[in-house]
């Protein structure tokens, strides 16, 4: 069989953790259960290129049990070996080795482009864009791509802005059900717990710079708050540093904050966010970690051109000193620490975030006249992975009476005014 992966003796290890995981997702199981039973994705090549652990790993075997021909890739970085060798074992074609580099990394995901697929499952758009780089004749067979998070939305926009976009792309990202959920909740407890538990240290006390307040922001402030941390907030835009404030953080620029901060968590998406002169000005010691999810988001490379050496490196903590003589704790080479150094976001959180991908999927399947572009998944079914999602929680939802509905529907009318 083809693929590319580390260990196939790794698979009864990563199988466990995949049931483990299965156990816990009754959206995704519910949402593949009815792709299976409409054939939605029977015989249909779908290339999943995500975060490569268990919760991800259930979504391309619910995929494959729907009848779709799956294949799979992931970036070394995000990639756990055992995991690979059980979709490896369950005959799901899997590019992926944790020990991989950059280059290998690109080979893989040509390799997923290889087998030509007709749906991508993406998240960071890049082998969406490496389709339209490197196989245009993949991209005009394609029904189309989901897109799972806010960074590979944004150069996906541009694409269409450019009238570079060739095939329809639903973000995922934006569904409410998505973003208001794993970005803000999941990724902020994952981020929070991550940079503790790998700095080694309490937040309790702590300052925290928190760069950037949009859905990953708030939920890492959130958390750092619940922890006892004194949270700094730093944005730049006007809108989101006044909720902030309205959120009873003291909102600064982020050159005047790293002053003071024990620790710095960026959670822009934006290349460069925390640079040199950041990173210069920091307290001996202090920790800075990246939540969002770009690379150099902290600006290592920039910050070792200008003469910054790594003096010790413990686990995943690599200690940078200056120019000016001050160091720096920097947390897993300033990846994405939640997704490179832990297990990424809580289950009940990535069901969710699955749940809106398979509904995404569903949605370009079904509607297979839709135009090159970056399009919403409709409310209908956002809702629906909510409400499938709230039963599994144990909640119950309500329902507009006969008279609210009325007078909903006689919004234009004097009557509604009585
Ligand atoms: N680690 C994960 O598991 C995970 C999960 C979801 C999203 N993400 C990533 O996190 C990043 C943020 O996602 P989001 O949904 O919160 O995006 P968002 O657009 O809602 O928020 C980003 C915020 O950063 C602000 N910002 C931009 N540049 C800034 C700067 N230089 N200084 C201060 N603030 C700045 C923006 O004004 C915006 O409010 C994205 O890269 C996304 O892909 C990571």
């Amino acid at each position: 069989m083809s693929g590319r992966i580390a260990d196939a003796g790794l698979w009864r290890a990563g199988l466990d953790r995949i049931d483990w995981a299965r156990a816990h997702m009754p959206v995704t199981a519910e949402l593949g259960a009815r792709l299976r039973r409409e054939g939605t994705v029977d015989g249909i090549r779908v290339g999943v290129s995500d975060v490569l652990e268990p919760k991800t790993a259930t979504v391309a075997l619910v995929l494959a049990e729907a009848g779709a021909e799956v294949v799979v890739t992931s970036a070394g970085r995000n990639t756990d070996d055992a995991v690979a060798a059980a979709l490896a074992h369950a005959g799901i074609p899997v590019y992926a080795r944790e020990a991989a580099d950059r280059v290998e990394d690109r080979d893989n995901a040509l390799a997923l482009l290889a087998h030509r697929p007709q749906v991508i499952v993406d998240d960071g758009a890049s082998t969406i864009r490496l389709a339209h780089l490197a196989r245009p004749d993949v991209v005009a067979e394609m029904y189309g791509a989901t897109e799972q998070t806010t960074s590979g939305v944004r150069p996906l926009r541009r694409m269409e802005a450019d009238g570079a976009l060739r095939i329809p792309v639903v973000a995922a990202n934006d569904a409410r059900s998505k973003s208001l959920f794993d970005n803000m909740h999941g990724t902020g407890q994952s981020v929070v717990f991550a940079v503790a538990d790998v700095a080694d240290r309490s937040l309790r006390g702590a300052t925290v710079v928190v760069v950037g307040f949009g859905r990953v922001g708030t939920g890492i402030a959130q958390h750092c708050a619940a922890l006892g941390a004194r949270v700094v907030v730093t944005e730049t835009d006007a809108v989101a540093a006044l909720q902030a404030a309205f959120a009873g953080y003291e909102v600064r620029p982020l050159a005047e904050a790293v002053r003071a901060a024990d620790v710095v968590i960026s959670a822009t998406g934006i290349r460069h966010t925390i640079d040199v002169a950041h990173l210069d000005a920091l307290p001996h010691g202090a920790i800075v970690a990246v939540g969002g999810g770009v690379g150099q988001e902290i600006a290592l490379d920039a910050a070792q051109a200008a003469g910054a050496v790594e003096v010790s490196r413990d686990g995943a903590v690599s200690v940078l000193r200056m120019p000016s003589g001050t160091e720096v704790r920097v947390l897993d080479d300033g990846n994405c620490l939640n997704v490179s150094a832990a297990e990424g976001n809580p289950v009940e959180i990535m069901d969710l975030s699955f749940g809106v991908q398979l509904a995404s999927v569903a949605h370009l399947l079904t509607e297979r006249d839709l135009a090159p572009g970056v399009h919403e998944l409709p409310r209908a079914a956002d809702d629906e992975v909510a409400a499938i999602a709230l039963a599994s929680f144990g909640g119950a939802l309500d329902v507009p009476s006969a008279a609210q509905r009325a007078f909903l529907a006689a919004w234009n009318t004097e009557e509604a005014d009585e």
